[in-house]
């Protein structure tokens, strides 16, 4: 028997040690030793190999326009809307297109093979839909792209978002989207709710919903979504991106959202890197730090996985498409510092991401599709201490980035000529 490539010696996210055998698109063999020809062979020994990155929260129609027209001066979310606003009408389908195609290949580098986007539908042109339909039929080779239809000035306060969040799914945008806390009242965010999940439920898609991403404590939207999911069966098909207000909601009220929220199936969606640099800006002290309910929607039994949200837009003005610094994020703010919760950190940028976004063809298990990405790190915590440069990405069978080892040359008399970054073995 022989392969098209063998990933060889690479130590498994469980850490076990493990070959690799990959013909065509998908993982054909794995154990822990594969005798056989390979077209070609990757050294993986000492290195993690991983299902790739997935970012189940982003926004490719704006990533990679910081400072177009101006920059966000306040910080704030209004402000960013405000900004996006003033960028829209200047917005060109070739612009939108090569931002998001360079966007991908930094992805791609990055071994994130996996992305859900939102896309604005409030623009009467549907130009950046257009354009981002282009973009998922041309990564489609290497990166699974999903597109919301996202009604970014409210799909009831904006007087053509209802009707042009409808014509983007005729498209073929494939999630219906909300953001029911930026409609003008809170009845408005209730009752959009309830139409955007019915609208999800006639037409058999999923829905994932900008959702309660302010700090106010009574901002609810997110049980009217539980409340709708469960209503209308569509448990394991909703997610509810950012919850921030659960982070100042009543601690009583909570004990009895989150089992409702369980119940229903609804998977969590915080931005780590974007909650904590957005919320709480009409604080004084003591801040609040915005991201919502991480450890104890993992104890309820709630789906949680952690997405990016931005890179270089009206609303971040930093990002460096790595999955790794938005779980490292997401840990340090969610305090998830045992072993098990570290680890537990990475697996929500890989493998819960890839849950909840319903890729069921990803994974290292024989069969399936045989995308994966080797890491500079011995474990998953450590791929995360370090942010581990990505050495090989796999997408679909094919060899999609490679990069050397990095490699330091001290010149300190009477010490080491390099620095092993990797040094510190934990205890046990
Ligand atoms: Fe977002």
């Amino acid at each position: 028997m022989s392969f098209d490539i063998i990933v060889r010696g690479g130590t498994l996210p469980d850490g076990s040690t493990a070959d690799i055998g990959i013909s065509g698109e998908k993982i054909a063999s794995i154990g822990p030793r594969i005798d056989a020809e390979a077209g070609k062979i990757i050294d993986a020994t000492g290195n993690l190999v991983s299902q790739p990155f997935v970012d189940p929260h982003f926004h490719m129609d704006a990533t990679l326009s910081y400072g177009i027209p101006r920059i966000n001066a306040s910080g704030t979310l209004l402000e960013g809307i405000a900004l996006w606003g003033e960028l829209k009408p200047l917005l060109t389908h070739e612009a939108v297109r090569g931002r998001a195609l360079a966007y991908c290949d930094w992805a791609v580098s990055m071994g994130l093979l996996a992305i859900r986007s939102h896309v604005d539908t409030c623009d009467d042109r549907l130009l950046a839909v257009e354009a981002l339909l282009d973009v998922k039929k041309r990564v489609a080779p290497y990166i699974d792209l999903q597109l919301v239809a996202f009604p970014q000035d409210g799909f009831y306060r904006s007087p053509t978002a209802r009707e042009n969040t409808i014509r983007a799914l005729d498209m073929g945008v494939d999630i219906v989207g909300g953001i029911p806390h930026f409609e003008r009242t809170m009845a408005d965010g209730t009752r959009s709710v309830t139409e955007l999940c019915e609208i999800a439920e006639k037409r058999g898609l999923m829905v994932d919903m900008h959702c309660d991403e302010t700090d106010d404590p009574l901002s609810r939207h997110i049980e009217q979504l539980a409340y709708e999911t469960q209503r209308l069966g569509l448990s394991g098909r909703v997610a509810g991106s950012h919850l921030t207000s659960m982070h100042s909601m009543d601690n009583y009220y909570v004990s009895k959202l989150l089992p409702l929220i369980a119940e229903a199936g609804v998977s969590a969606i915080p931005n780590p890197l974007i909650n904590i640099v957005i919320q709480g800006r009409h604080d004084t002290y003591p801040k609040r730090r915005g991201m919502t309910r991480v450890p104890e929607m993992l104890k309820a039994g709630i789906r949680v996985g952690f997405g990016q949200d931005c890179v270089l837009d009206p609303w971040y003005p930093l990002g460096a498409v790595d999955m790794l610094d938005v779980a490292f994020m997401g840990l340090h703010v969610a305090q998830m510092t045992s072993p098990a919760d570290m680890a537990h950190c990475f697996d929500m940028v890989t493998k819960v991401n890839a849950e909840i976004m319903g890729l069921d063809h990803l994974g290292l298990a024989v069969g399936k599709t045989a995308s994966l990405v080797v890491l500079d790190a011995g474990s998953r915590v450590e791929a995360l201490r370090l942010r581990a440069d990505r050495l090989c990405v796999i997408a679909k069978g094919k060899i999609v980035a490679e990069r050397e080892k990095r490699a330091t040359r001290l010149s300190i008399a009477g010490r080491p000529a390099t620095v092993d970054r990797r040094h510190h073995k934990p205890a046990g």
